[in-house]
């Protein structure tokens, strides 16, 4: 049975995104797969760095916006780390053809790794079954969000897709728990 699972966070300066990221870093297993959406500057990259430093990642992570992909060694598990922005052609308003990342995702995600995809909505619209057809220990999306009222907070909102049995689900709650103090 497909569940469909979603919380809200309250990060209230830019040390609770890394402090929220260092939760996921320490708690994350194989196989899952993080799609993370949120307009430039809205965190993406940080909350990332985080899990990244959490998992005990040595190398600096950095945008991989002009490579697509990074890949990451050092740490606990092998961490991959996309960037879609470049998938969209703002001139045709066209997303360059899923299929030719699935089949390195698939690849990926067959071996002991994490993933973590920034823009990830740029296929989650349109694509969303693709993603999910593609893991199947479903997914967690990460969507950030600027707070009206404070440039210094953002509003994180958790969806879990995929059965309740599986990894990422376990990680989903385990983050609520975590962050009682700031689900909102
Ligand atoms: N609460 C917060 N959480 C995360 N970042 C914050 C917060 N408050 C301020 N910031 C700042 O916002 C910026 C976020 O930049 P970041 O590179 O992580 O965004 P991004 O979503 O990856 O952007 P891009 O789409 O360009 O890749 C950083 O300069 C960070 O210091
Ligand atoms: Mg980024």
């Amino acid at each position: 049975m497909v569940h469909q699972n979603s919380a809200k966070f309250h990060l209230a300066h830019l040390e609770s995104t890394q402090k929220f990221g260092q939760s996921i870093g320490q708690m994350i297993e194989a196989h899952t797969l993080l799609a993370l959406a949120g307009e430039i500057g809205s965190g993406k990259t940080t909350l990332v760095k985080a899990i990244a430093k959490a998992l005990g990642v040595v190398e600096t992570v950095t945008s991989p916006t002009f490579v697509m992909l990074n890949e990451y060694r050092t740490g606990r598990l092998p961490l991959y780390h996309l960037d879609l922005y470049r998938l969209y052609d703002e001139e045709s308003n066209e997303i360059i053809p899923f299929d030719l990342i699935t089949g390195q995702l698939d690849e990926i995600l067959n071996t002991k790794s994490i993933i973590i995809i920034e823009w990830a909505n740029i296929f989650l619209n349109g694509y969303g079954q693709e993603l999910n057809k593609l893991t199947e220990n479903g997914y967690l999306s990460l969507s950030l969000e600027a707070d009206k009222q404070d440039d210094q907070a953002r509003i994180l909102t958790v969806n879990y897709v995929g059965e309740t049995s599986k990894t990422s689900f376990f990680l989903f709650e385990k983050l609520c728990k975590l962050s009682k103090d700031i689900l909102v």
